[in-house]
């Protein structure tokens, strides 16, 4: 596995890729890499015939008051597990290079940033937009995985390469989860024993709205109490910051269900802020 630090050796190496006609897919990452992670790099691995995965904490997506200086880190366990999954670049870069003295360009997803998880983080859109942005003119990759956990970026990530042409293929894989329903996340580490098994509850309350809306139920009031009551039966759940059904389009809150549509919720537990989502289409 080679290990590349500075932008433009990466960018000079995937050019070379791409010159020979080898496919490059990209995994962006923030590092403290789990199974979730694994599975887009597995992806990644099988489509193309060079796969390119990033760690970088980018500091532009943290807010003031949020996790940035003790968000995980385990470098030395991602390469290993990267080296494992026969991945064939790992892009390193650091701040300094990534954002030097001027730096002054951020990419805004207007509209799609301030719903959701934008409400509660402002600011944050705009920083994974703009990284996301560098890494792909830096990798230029064919085709760029993402995971469903974060519904919101993958939305806002294809309106930016559509907005902005720039003509990646975004792969979005299914979220994965731990044997109690719990979606995987680097942030999990921050949870006690004891707080992890009572987050399942998270998961069963979007099962509880999905299967409502199996049953036939698809008004959003009604969904959005049974999903609520869930929640709210574990002490564990310290706040409820949304927890609705969403257009998959324009992630507004809509009142009824007609096609596909999205529950999702951001809870905290303690200081630990968990979101989760799952597609529902009526009739399904
Ligand atoms: P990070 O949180 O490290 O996640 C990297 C990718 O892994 C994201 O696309 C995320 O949706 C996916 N992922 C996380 N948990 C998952 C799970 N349980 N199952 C499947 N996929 C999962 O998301 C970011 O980093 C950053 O915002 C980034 C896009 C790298 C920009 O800085």
């Amino acid at each position: 596995m080679e290990i590349i630090r500075i932008p433009r050796v990466m960018q000079e190496t995937s050019r070379g890729h791409l010159l020979h006609g080898r496919t490059v897919g990209l995994v962006p990452t923030m590092g403290a890499l789990h199974e979730g992670h694994l599975s887009l790099v597995r992806m990644a691995r099988e489509e193309n015939a060079v796969a390119v995965v990033s760690i970088y904490i980018n500091p532009v997506q943290f807010g003031p008051s949020e996790d940035l200086s003790k968000y995980p880190r385990d470098l030395e366990g991602d390469m290993e597990k990267l080296k494992r999954e026969d991945v064939d670049v790992l892009f390193l870069p650091d701040d300094a290079l990534m954002y030097p003295r001027g730096f002054s360009t951020y990419v805004d997803v207007r509209g799609l940033s301030e719903r959701l998880c934008g409400a509660y983080r402002p600011g944050h859109f705009r920083g994974v937009a703009t990284v996301v942005t560098k890494l792909l003119n830096i990798v230029s990759p064919i085709r760029t995985y993402f995971g469903q956990k974060d519904f919101q970026q993958t939305v806002i990530i294809r309106r930016l390469v559509k907005d902005l042409d720039m003509g990646t293929e975004i792969v979005v894989c299914p979220s994965l989860r731990e044997e109690n329903g719990l979606a995987m996340s680097s942030r999990n580490s921050y949870l006690t024993r004891k707080e992890r098994n009572a987050a399942s509850v998270i998961y069963r309350s979007l099962l509880q709205g999905s299967e409502a809306v199996k049953s036939g139920i698809i008004e959003v009031e009604v969904l959005k109490k049974l999903m609520m009551e869930q929640l709210t039966s574990e002490q564990v759940i310290s706040e409820v910051q949304y927890c609705s059904v969403y257009s998959t389009e324009t992630l507004d809150e809509i009142e009824r269900i007609e096609g596909e549509a999205l529950l999702a919720l951001a809870v905290r537990i303690g200081n630990t802020r968990l979101i989760d989502n799952m597609l529902v289409t009526p009739g399904r």
